[in-house]
């Protein structure tokens, strides 16, 4: 039986990947361990509650004690690391948490992974692996050509892509000095049901069913590369199953959409199914996101060759799927947007 390490599955991508494994795996045990920031929702894990085979323990990735006694009380075989700062804006405002969390918290569970899995010098327990969520935008920002590839610099422009990329090298520095057994995922921007409202698509569904104004940044003419998230969870699976160790595998799907065309398209599904009132007219240009990137796309033909790995979900397919599923959970959206979120929002947003 193999037990998975999940950090940070309450979260929005950690949550997908947990209900994907026990459901793809039997005989599997997942320890899901998250500090519940105000990203992290044990809402999120409501359907694991009579699941014996997932065990939630509440800790910091940077907590030293913590970390080591997981790794006294179980066997595990894999670490995969989500946890994270994981919203941009965030950053920008307050960077600090973005380098303990996402730096420090990494290379604490590099060490523990180290010291459990260790049989002699640089020898490690057969099969063990650890695996790195990274993000495509630790390479920075593309023109209006070309794609990032595996090879690509890192060249992060945000906190929060900094932080990222200095925990890939920390990961990489594991590899290549102790010759840890690792891999790093570099996805593009995910969408589906759990993620938290501070993000774009779930925003925009959620302002425009309280007939809030749609805010956005720029032009509107930034471009991310979407994935649906359960792709990005079997993208995880074949890099833990089948990737080579020490290599870094990027995950996207070719769907490079604008802002713009994503914020219309949410407006016309809640228009066309909710509420004919919304509209357009809802939509406001305000002040640009400081450095804000223009452009992300994915080239994903390594995993493709590598691992059989391609994105199964088409976007007209997965963004009805992921409106439909925030229609259906007004209650998770209105629960977790309460309290110190509306603090953020006024920040972020009023004035603006
Ligand atoms: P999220 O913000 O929804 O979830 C992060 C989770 O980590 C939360 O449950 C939070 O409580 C937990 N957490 C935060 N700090 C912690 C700490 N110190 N100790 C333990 N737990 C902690 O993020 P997400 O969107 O699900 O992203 C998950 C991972 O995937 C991140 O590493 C992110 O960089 C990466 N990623 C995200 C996307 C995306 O589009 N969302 C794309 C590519 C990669
Ligand atoms: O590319 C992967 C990354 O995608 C992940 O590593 C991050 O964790 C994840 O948050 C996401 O980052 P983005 O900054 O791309 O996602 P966000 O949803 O914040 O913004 C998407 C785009 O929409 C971006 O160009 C900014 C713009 N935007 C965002 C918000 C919240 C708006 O125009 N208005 C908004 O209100």
């Amino acid at each position: 039986m193999k037990t998975y390490l999940v950090t940070g599955g309450a979260g929005f991508i950690g949550s997908n990947f947990v209900y994907y494994l026990l459901k793809k795996y039997q005989d599997i045990q997942v320890v899901n361990v998250d500090k519940l920031t105000y990203a992290g929702n044990l809402e999120n894990l409501k359907g694991l509650e009579n699941d014996s085979r997932h065990i939630f323990v509440q800790a910091d990735i940077c907590d030293d004690q913590a970390i080591a006694k997981l790794f006294q009380q179980y066997e595990i075989d894999y670490v995969v690391n989500f946890a994270a700062e994981s919203h941009v804006d965030r950053s920008i405002l307050n960077p600090e948490i973005f380098v303990e969390t996402n730096v420090q918290g990494t290379v604490n569970l590099l060490k523990h992974a180290k010291a459990a899995w260790t049989i002699g010098d640089d020898v490690y327990k057969a099969g063990v692996k650890f695996l790195q969520v990274s993000t495509d935008e630790v390479y920075g920002s593309l023109g209006e050509e070309g794609y990032f590839m595996e090879t690509t610099p890192l060249c992060p422009h945000s906190p929060y892509s900094a932080s990222k990329a200095s925990a890939d090298l920390f990961v990489q520095a594991f590899a290549d000095t102790y010759r840890f057994p690792v891999n790093i995922t570099r996805c593009s921007n995910n969408y589906g049901p759990y993620q938290f409202p501070e993000k774009l698509i779930p925003l925009i569904f959620n302002n425009t069913v309280h007939h809030k104004e749609s805010p956005v940044y720029g032009d509107g003419l930034n471009v991310r590369d979407w994935l649906y998230v359960e792709d990005h969870c079997k993208g995880i699976d074949a890099v833990i199953n089948k990737g080579r160790l020490g290599e870094v595998y990027n995950i996207g799907g070719h769907n490079e959409r604008t802002n713009i065309f994503i914020v219309k398209t949410i407006i016309a599904y809640v228009k066309e199914h909710i509420d004919a009132a919304v509209g357009e007219h809802m939509i406001t240009y305000v002040t640009d996101r400081k450095g804000h990137d223009r452009r992300y796309g994915i080239d994903p033909t390594k995993i493709t060759d590598e691992l059989g790995w391609y994105p199964e979900t088409k976007f007209e397919d997965g963004i009805k799927k992921t409106l439909k599923w925030y229609s259906e959970h007004q209650e998770w959206i209105d629960h977790i947007t309460s309290g110190k979120y509306q603090e953020y929002y006024k920040l972020m947003y009023e004035g603006r």
